[in-house]
């Protein structure tokens, strides 16, 4: 059958075949527990959803424009300067079909056939595929376990060529869960700056900080600002996975082309979740604190449990809501009769004979680890560790 070369060489998201194996198996009645889902266990507060049945009630269920209503553009543009001490204009902001499709406008909007992005590793598992679809060329930076998980300006160097246009930043960053600092950041700022890059900045996890605190690179000075795109949501900080809003902030000739991006592609996002998302962001933040309290509690358990198994270790991450865990000493193990080479075995065999879920980091770019999601239950967590011990005894 003739189809597009592109289009078949993007693959599918590990992220969400884990789920839907996990979700598949549940639907049997099988004794399975799922660390897979990259969303909150919490339920969208009761202030929100009052808001977009309040939408509904009065009409607003008619086509905005297409990147949001200005309403919840100038929203977003107060949550910039309230949270991240940053300046922009309503006219600056792209409100999209959650931060993946922002992401997705964003590549769009800066990429020639070609060009380069700079994709450090362990990486969101579709930043790769987004600048493939954006006829770009992803290149992935390598940084380890040591370093917490960080890029060096060093290594950015090394992989710079004239082709390269952007660097994607994500912090707190999933899978890996560091944290950059406003120093780091500064180096990394500097380095787009010498060189004329975009930076790609995807900030979602933002509230979702556990030690230190989020420093937008944006705010580190008018060079940086101009050449970042800003990417963030409300789908983590308010558990509304479902709700599918995101948003951007640009340069003004930016966001125009992002916005005409989507203005063919989806048209305005969901014009009642737009009006909740003025109420999330305009609303108290007691029910993410509560959030946060829970996600600490159960990040520490989990990293102490892990690290008192023979076998696999990991490092204490400060924010969103995963672990990596190394499993390296596991690999060239046989487990239940099979022979565990990679993260997918792994993660496939510890499906198939414990039932848990975890997600392989093969598609995250570090094939020595495996992702756990603490978004679950504290039970859950503990069942999963059981499991663990049990399966590797
Ligand atoms: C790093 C990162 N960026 C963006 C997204 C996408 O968020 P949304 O659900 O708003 O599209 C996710 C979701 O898993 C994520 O982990």
């Amino acid at each position: 059958m003739y189809v597009s070369e592109k289009a078949k060489n993007i693959k599918a998201s590990t992220t969400l075949a884990i789920d839907s194996k996990f979700k598949a198996m549940k639907a049997e009645g099988l004794d399975v527990v799922g660390f897979g889902a990259g969303e909150p266990d919490f339920d969208t507060p009761e202030y929100i959803k009052k808001a977009a049945i309040e939408a509904i009630q009065t009409g607003k269920t008619k086509y905005t424009p297409a990147a949001g209503t200005m309403e919840l553009r100038k929203a977003v543009a107060e949550k910039f300067s309230r949270e991240n001490g940053l300046t922009y204009e309503p006219t600056q902001i792209v409100v999209s079909n959650g931060a993946k499709h922002s992401l997705v406008n964003a590549f769009m909007a800066i990429l020639n056939p070609g060009d380069e992005v700079i994709i450090p590793a362990p990486f969101w598992v579709s930043y790769p595929e987004m600048v493939k679809l954006a006829d770009g060329v992803p290149v992935i930076v390598e940084s380890t376990e040591e370093a917490d998980f960080k890029v060096t300006v060093d290594a950015l160097e090394k992989v710079l060529t004239a082709k390269t246009r952007a660097l994607v930043l994500n912090s707190p960053s999933n899978p890996t869960g560091m944290v950059y600092t406003k120093d780091e950041l500064q180096k990394i700022a500097d380095f787009a700056v010498k060189h004329d890059l975009y930076v790609i900045s995807d900030e979602i996890y933002e509230h979702l900080i556990y030690e230190g605190k989020h420093v937008s690179i944006a705010s580190l000075g008018e060079d940086i600002k101009n050449r970042t795109i800003i990417i963030n949501g409300v789908s983590k900080t308010y558990a509304m996975t479902g709700w599918r809003i995101g948003f951007a902030a640009a340069a003004p000739e930016i966001a125009k082309i992002m916005a005409n991006v989507q203005s063919h592609a989806s048209s305005n996002p969901n014009s009642i979740a737009q009006a909740a998302t003025v109420a999330a962001l305009s609303g108290g933040k007691e029910e993410i604190e509560t959030m946060k309290k829970a996600f600490v509690e159960r990040r520490n358990y989990m990293v102490e449990r892990i690290n008192s198994i023979d076998g696999v270790s990991c490092k204490k991450p400060n924010g969103a809501f995963y672990v990596l865990m190394n499993i390296s000493k596991i690999k060239g193990r046989t487990i239940a009769g099979k022979l565990i080479r990679t993260s997918d075995d792994f993660a496939e065999l510890f499906l198939q004979e414990a039932k848990v879920a975890v997600v392989p980091c093969s598609g995250f770019g570090n094939d020595d680890f495996v992702r756990w999601s603490y978004a679950v239950s504290m039970e859950t967590i503990k069942e999963g560790l059981d499991r663990l011990e049990k399966f590797l005894a």
